[in-house]
C-alpha cells in the first residue's frame, strides 16, 4: 500500500485518527508530521500522546523544541517542534540520543529542519487544509517495513472514527 488518505472534517476526526495510530505505534515508532503552520500537527500529536496514556499536561514544544513523556507501557514518548531550528547543528545541544531507542515513540513537527540527529521516519503524515474548508486532509505515507504493516492495520479500521478498544476511552478530544 503506497499511502492512506483520510479526511479530517473536524478536530474529533483528527483525534479519532490519532487514537487509531496510537494503537499501532505504541511499541515504538518515528512519526514525522508535515504541513504548514496551522495544518493541525500539534493537535494530532496531543491526541496521540493522550491515547498512549499521557496524563500530564501536554505543552506545545514550540519554545522548548522537545518534550519528553514517560508512557505507562514503560516506553518513552518524545514530541519535537523544530520550527525554530535555524541550523541542523543546533540539534546536537538537545541531547537526542534517546530518540533512537527501539521502543521510543517520536512525533516530530518540522522534521525537515532536524538533519541527521533525527532518527529516520517510519511514517510521514502530511496535513493540509483545503481552501474554503474548515477541516483538514491527511496523507499517511509508510517509509519502513513496520510502517507498511501499520498502514494495513489502519486501513482495516473504520475511518469514520471507530476507536480501537481501550486506547482512547479517557482521552480528551481537545487538549
Ligand atoms: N481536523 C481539523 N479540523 C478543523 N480544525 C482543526 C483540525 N485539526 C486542527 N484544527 C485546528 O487548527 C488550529 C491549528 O492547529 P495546530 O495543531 O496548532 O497546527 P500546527 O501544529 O500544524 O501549526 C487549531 O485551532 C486546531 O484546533
Ligand atoms: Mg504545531
Amino acid at each position: 500500500m503506497g499511502e492512506l488518505q483520510r479526511e479530517l472534517p473536524d478536530v474529533d476526526a483528527t483525534h479519532a485518527l490519532a487514537c487509531q495510530l496510537a494503537a499501532v505505534v505504541a511499541a515504538g515508532g518515528i512519526v514525522w508530521l508535515r504541513g504548514d503552520l496551522g495544518a493541525g500537527k500539534t493537535t494530532f500529536a496531543r491526541s496521540l500522546l493522550r491515547a498512549l496514556g499521557v496524563k500530564e499536561r501536554i505543552k506545545s514544544p514550540t519554545y522548548s523544541l522537545v518534550e519528553h513523556y514517560p508512557l505507562p507501557s514503560g516506553n518513552d514518548a518524545w514530541h519535537l517542534d523544530l520550527y525554530r531550528i535555524a541550523d541542523a547543528d543546533e540539534m546536537d545541544y538537545l541531547g537526542l540520543d534517546a530518540l533512537w531507542a527501539p521502543g521510543a515513540v517520536v512525533l516530530v513537527e518540522w522534521p525537515e529542519r532536524g538533519g541527521p540527529a533525527l532518527p529516520p521516519a517510519d511514517l510521514e503524515i502530511h496535513f493540509s487544509q483545503a481552501p474554503e474548508a474548515d477541516g483538514r486532509h491527511a496523507r499517511i505515507l509508510p517509509l519502513s517495513a513496520r510502517a507498511h504493516a501499520w498502514l494495513h492495520q489502519l486501513a482495516a479500521m473504520d475511518p469514520a472514527g471507530e476507536r480501537p478498544m481501550g486506547t482512547c476511552a479517557d482521552a480528551a478530544p481537545r487538549a
